[in-house]
């Protein structure tokens, strides 16, 4: 009986180690959705669910390809919401490298020069969130992630919470906010991301007053973490 009881403390034991060794596998998952759906939102939700440490947050826009070499003029013009501005072969590696257990080296972009400014290391975490209006937008990147949400919220509500944003965090007018979304947000929107809609395994709504427990039990049984933190949905 008691060595019954010591083999059993051993495994716990092990189990213990392989989890909080900074060596282990992660669970990497794509969060798409719009501009202003609310993908900011829940991955910071769901860091205070699991605890800061056992969650990382990769945005796709790390992955921007380097623009430094273009007069200002021309990477005025750019469009920033279609999948060629991303180096997504390069997040594909770092994806299977974190669900491998390696330590990867993950750009730096400067979004005012739109250059690269360097390398940086990220662990992997039990839980990698990716981040991105694109994460799905392509076949070959999106079959690579073990879980794949789309944050569904409609566009009105979207258009809202980007102007908002805009005008707050980026001092910019309604005016050049309305003019982008019209001519790159939107149709990009309606090219790429809604399509990519149809690749997630679960749609959530990103609009106010959602639950996502639901989220969080599917998140919690495929990575084995627990529920550290009783967090109030606030959206
Ligand atoms: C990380 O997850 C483990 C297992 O659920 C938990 O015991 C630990 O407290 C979490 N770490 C943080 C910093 O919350």
């Amino acid at each position: 009986m008691l060595e019954m009881y010591k083999i059993h403390m051993l495994g716990i034991l092990i189990v213990v180690l392989f989890r909080t060794s900074a060596a282990g596998p992660s669970v990497v998952v794509a969060l798409a959705g719009g501009s202003g759906a609310g993908k900011s939102y829940i991955g910071t939700y769901v860091k205070k669910v699991f605890g800061h440490a056992n969650v990382s947050i990769l945005s796709h826009d790390r992955y921007y390809k380097d623009q430094a070499h273009l007069h200002p003029e021309e990477r005025a013009r750019l469009n920033f919401d279609h999948p060629d501005m991303l180096e997504s072969s390069l997040m594909l590696e770092h994806i299977q490298g974190l669900q491998r257990g390696e330590t990867v080296d993950v750009p730096v972009y400067d979004f005012q020069t739109h250059s690269r400014l360097g390398y940086q290391q990220i662990t992997p975490a039990p839980l990698v969130l990716v981040d991105g209006i694109l994460v799905l937008a392509e076949t070959v990147l999106s079959q690579a992630f073990d879980i794949r949400i789309y944050v569904d919220t409609p566009a009105d509500i979207r258009l809202l919470r980007r102007i908002k944003r805009d005008l707050v965090e980026r001092g910019r007018s309604v005016e050049s906010v309305l003019q982008q979304y019209q001519d790159t947000v939107r149709p990009m929107h309606e090219l790429f991301v809604e399509s990519s809609k149809a690749r997630a395994d679960v749609i959530v709504s990103g609009t106010e007053g959602e639950r996502f427990e639901p989220l969080v039990t599917l998140l919690a049984a495929r990575t084995g973490l627990v529920r550290s933190s009783f967090v109030k949905d606030e959206l």
